[in-house]
């Protein structure tokens, strides 16, 4: 096992990833319980390669993802209207945030108030993965000969789970897949990524149309959780920082007016909104060590052989906070994106945050311009402070739980529009 601390040879990795973007194989969250088929786990190959194309066409691109946006956009107003009404739920209410704009764009289900049946259905599935990967929690991944063994004997009784959770599994790349189906046959399916590229199903061989579904299946895991941890650690940031809050409204309040909110085509008039942006993804690590990659040949990086079958972590924690590339890494500091004479911008965190080679996240595009749209819309019309509970205002430290995604502590705060006008661009129908 090989740990990368260092910006520079996740470089070299990225730069030689031919031979790098494998996945490690496990027994328990991947060949059992069935993620071995989506593409977080997919072995590199052929089918990795399909799958990868077809979210490439779709949103892999700035230009890609030009045509989604009035989705994100249109469903950052329903979340602007929600946290109105239920300022103490932030939490969920970014969480439907980002399910709806997946669901939409994967499916073209949209996602309904409360509980939807088929977020819960894929959050189910989801958890189980998570759990199945906990470092430790299964002995198969260790000891895959632990499978000969008869079910009847004690400490076999990850085959039951095991059975259950990928259930769970073929239900959640089922169960959407086919109501896309249906309403294309039905002529009623809106625009999504499956409708579109089903349109010559007709033509299509049977392991294309599986490609499309497994490629489908792979978006809500991939992008819900990690899109909530990034917002939800904005909006901490403005709590802790009420002064970077203060420049950006003003930026927001000198550009736009208070006519209209902002939307993603103002993002070159709004430089320090996208350094905010930028600094949210360095200051809070989504996915603090990357999600682990294998050597498929032996090689040389920086003059050290990583033998084939060598499993590469990358701690991308540590390159967000590099105290050599960003002086004063805790601090929160959007400037440091910003060039001025005589002083370059520092490194760009976006090449680090989101993995590198073959693997590089596939929906980076998409969660910019998520992130974009609920921070530049919120701060236009909220004010996000600490709340005063007797009389005292609660700090909220910054931690973070543990797991391959990690998510800043929940934590307090208090979010009120900051104006009556501010509450008519809120309530009123776009
Ligand atoms: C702030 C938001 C996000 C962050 C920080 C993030 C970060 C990452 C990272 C670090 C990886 C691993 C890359 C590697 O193996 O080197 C990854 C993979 C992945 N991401 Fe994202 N991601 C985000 C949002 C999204 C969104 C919105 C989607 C899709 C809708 C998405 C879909 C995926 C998928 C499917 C993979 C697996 C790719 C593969 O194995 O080939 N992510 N992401």
């Amino acid at each position: 096992m090989i740990i990368i601390n260092s910006a520079s040879i996740m470089e070299e990795l990225d730069r030689k990833g031919a031979i790098y973007s494998d996945r490690p194989r496990l027994e328990m969250g991947g060949e059992l319980v069935g993620y071995s088929e989506t593409l977080v786990l997919i072995p590199y190959g052929p089918r990795f390669r399909a799958y990868r194309k077809h979210l490439s066409r779709f949103m892999g691109t700035p230009v890609a993802m030009e045509r989604h946006i009035p989705l994100v956009e249109h469903e950052t107003r329903r979340f602007l209207k929600r946290n109105l009404i239920n300022p103490e739920n932030l939490s969920n209410n970014l969480r439907k945030l980002a399910g709806g704009i997946i669901m939409q764009l994967t499916y073209g289900i949209e996602v309904q108030e409360g509980e939807d049946p088929y977020v819960s259905l894929i959050e189910g599935a989801n958890d189980n993965f998570s759990a199945a990967t906990v470092p430790g929690a299964f002995m198969v991944d260790f000891f895959p000969s632990l499978l000969l063994l008869p079910e009847w004997l004690p400490g076999m009784s990850f085959k039951e789970t095991a059975r259950k959770w990928a259930k769970a599994t073929a239900d959640m790349i089922e169960i959407p897949f086919a109501f896309t189906k249906k309403q294309m046959v039905a002529g009623t399916a809106r625009p999504s990524f499956v409708s579109e590229n089903l349109e010559n199903e007709k033509t299509m061989a049977a392991e294309d149309i599986a490609d499309v579904k497994l490629a489908a299946s792979s978006m809500y895991g991939g992008g819900a959780d990690t899109t909530v941890s990034a917002e939800y650690a904005f909006f901490l940031a403005m709590v802790l920082n009420p002064e970077v809050q203060k420049k950006a409204q003003a930026e927001i309040d000198a550009v736009i007016g208070n006519e209209r909110l902002p939307s993603l085509a103002d993002r070159s008039q709004l430089p320090y909104i996208m350094a905010l942006v930028t600094e949210v993804l360095r200051w809070n690590s989504v996915a603090p060590t990357g999600v682990p990659h294998t050597a498929m040949e032996d090689g040389i990086i920086s003059g050290y052989l990583i033998p084939k079958g060598s499993i590469i972590i990358t701690n991308l924690w540590n390159m967000l906070h590099d105290p050599e590339v960003y002086p004063d890494p805790f601090t929160f500091d959007p400037d440091r994106h910003i060039a001025t004479e005589g002083k370059p911008a520092q490194r760009d965190p976006r090449n680090v945050c989101f993995g590198y080679g073959r693997r590089v996240c596939p929906g980076m595009h998409l969660a910019e311009a998520s992130l974009f749209s609920v921070i530049s819309q919120s701060l236009a019309v909220f004010d996000i402070t600490k709340t005063i509970e007797n009389g005292v205002p609660i700090t909220p430290p910054h931690e973070n739980t543990s797991g391959i995604i990690s998510f800043p502590e929940p934590y307090k705060c208090t979010i009120k529009p900051r104006s009556q006008r501010a509450i008519s661009l809120i309530t009123e129908d776009h």
